[in-house]
């Protein structure tokens, strides 16, 4: 479990395709991801079944993340490391916020900052990598924010809504991390 001021991470547990399924059939939600087909129950039990396996090699860190509210939370989303390559020291990195109206709250920023210290303390990790659409303005400035660098775009890489789009593609170092 790692905790910060307005949020806590913890492992992913099978009640959670509950919130999946609701998550990831949202187009609202779903625009901003690589995934544009409808989520089954089926797939998100496959899933979490696949990430469990990866977890248990060592490739890949799936969280779930919570809102602090008083003495309880919500949860709101998940939030991950994965493609965990221990010869390179590299990983990528992705982040949903499947509650909408926890957007722009600022609990994104702070669930990366921790999943980043994360990942270069305790995974020994010299390179996270990540993408985000070019019209996801919100992503852009939290990537940028919390120390990535943009490396470069995928021209028109993605189709979303009748118009291709680029992919913004980012990398933070350990030397650009803020715990170095
Ligand atoms: C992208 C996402 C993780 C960002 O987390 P968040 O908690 O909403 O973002 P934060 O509140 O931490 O803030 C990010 C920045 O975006 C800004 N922002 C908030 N709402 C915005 C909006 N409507 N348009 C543009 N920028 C906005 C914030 O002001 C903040 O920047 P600042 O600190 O420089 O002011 C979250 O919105 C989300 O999961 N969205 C849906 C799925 C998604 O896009 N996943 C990422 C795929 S790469």
């Amino acid at each position: 479990m790692l905790r910060g001021e307005k949020v806590l991470l913890r492992p992913l547990k099978r009640s959670d395709i509950t919130n999946f399924l609701k998550w990831f059939n949202d187009p609202e939600v779903t625009q901003y991801l690589s995934m544009y087909l409808p989520m089954t129950e089926m797939a998100e039990e496959k899933w979490i079944e696949d990430a469990a396996s990866r977890i248990q090699a060592g490739t890949h860190v799936g969280l779930i993340f919570e809102a602090i509210e008083g003495d309880s939370s919500k949860t709101i989303g998940t939030i991950g490391l994965h493609g965990i390559n221990p010869k390179d020291h590299g990983a990528s990195f992705g982040i949903a916020i499947g509650e909408k109206d926890y957007w722009g709250n600022g609990y994104g920023t702070e669930a990366t900052r921790l999943i980043l210290d994360y990942g270069f303390q305790q995974l020994n990790l010299h390179r996270i990598a990540s993408s985000t659409l070019a019209f996801n303005e919100r992503s852009i400035k939290l990537h940028k924010k919390v120390g990535f660098r943009e490396e470069g775009r995928q021209r028109e890489a993605f189709f979303r809504n009748n118009h291709f789009h680029d992919l913004v593609m980012f990398s933070i170092l350990r030397n650009e991390w803020r715990g170095h």
